[in-house]
């Protein structure tokens, strides 16, 4: 594995934003966008969903992004997605059919009757076993990702608003944030070290964004994964990339601390617009 060589001089900011067990999901999305707003005063909350893209940091490489958005490589893709989204089972019932009793993508993941964590990946293969079909193995890349894109592309522009009132909710939600904030691996990075602390700071020549709208623009359409065959990744293969960046051992798609991370990141994004999918480098 490629050397991390680290250039990011860590601020000693002192968690505040993660600190006080007594904050409520309320006070923490507060807190959370209003660090944002101060450090990145020229950056709208809307814009969040634009990854890195949106930062003064990346200005520079801005106009790569732009140009490969005036004819997203995606776009045939999606056409497939449609397709795959709208084909009807052996049974003639579609996935429309299923998730037309679920939340709109604006409320995944959600928490159910029974207290699990249910996202979209997870919602796509029950409704392919609930119809006697095949569930997906792979859930990092290619069919997988596109499906969820066809199903969240249809809640663009609408915004964010999970609930996080029960019990239950608040369990997975302490538990996501606890997992957000925690430094693991050999260096020793929590996602807040490199997405909140050091977001807009470079490491090994990326800038780092901001941890805010992480998952918004989710799954995304990548040019390193495109030059590797498999160009669509799920938030959780983004996540597991990020803990193999620190040494850490990734946890598995949709093990119960991905679903809890993305649960968490979901609750600050309160408020921003989905944007599905989205193109990244
Ligand atoms: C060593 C620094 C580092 C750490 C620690 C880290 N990341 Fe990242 N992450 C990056 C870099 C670099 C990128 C690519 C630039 C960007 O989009 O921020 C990235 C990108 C992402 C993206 C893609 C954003 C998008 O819109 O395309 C997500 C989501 C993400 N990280 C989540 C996490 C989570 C969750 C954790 C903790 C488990 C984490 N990261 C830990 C460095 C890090």
């Amino acid at each position: 594995m490629k050397r991390l060589i680290v250039t990011v001089t860590l601020t000693g900011f002192a968690m505040v934003v993660a600190a006080g067990a007594w904050a409520t999901p309320k006070d923490d999305i507060a807190q959370y966008q209003g660090y944002y707003k101060k450090r990145f005063p020229g950056v709208a909350l809307q814009s969040y969903s634009d990854g890195v893209n949106v930062l003064p940091q990346y200005a520079a490489r801005r106009a790569n992004w732009e140009l490969l958005m005036e004819f997203p490589p995606y776009e045939a893709e999606m056409d497939k997605a449609r397709a795959e989204w709208a084909k009807p089972f052996a049974n003639g019932k579609t996935f429309s059919d299923c998730f037309k009793n679920n939340p709109p993508a604006t409320k995944y993941p959600y928490v159910d009757a029974k207290g699990d964590m249910r996202s979209v990946v997870g919602d796509v293969n029950r409704c392919l076993k609930a119809n006697g079909e095949k569930p997906i193995k792979n859930l990092k890349t290619g069919k997988i990702a596109r499906l969820v894109a066809a199903f969240k592309e249809q809640f663009n522009g609408q915004k964010m608003a999970v609930n996080v009132n029960s019990p239950a909710a608040l369990k997975w939600y302490d538990r996501g944030k606890k997992i957000y904030w925690t430094r693991r691996g050999q260096l020793n990075f929590s996602c807040a070290s490199c997405h909140v602390q050091n977001a807009g700071n470079q490491i090994r020549g990326d800038v780092l964004g901001a941890g805010l709208g992480q998952g918004t623009g989710f799954p995304v359409y990548r040019t390193k994964w495109m030059l590797k065959g498999k160009p669509w990744g799920t938030l959780h293969r983004r996540y597991a990339g990020c803990n193999k960046n620190v040494r850490a051992k990734p946890f598995k798609p949709q093990s119960k601390e991905y679903l809890a991370l993305e649960f968490y990141q979901a609750v600050m994004n309160t408020g921003i617009s989905l944007k599905v999918p989205s193109q990244r480098q």
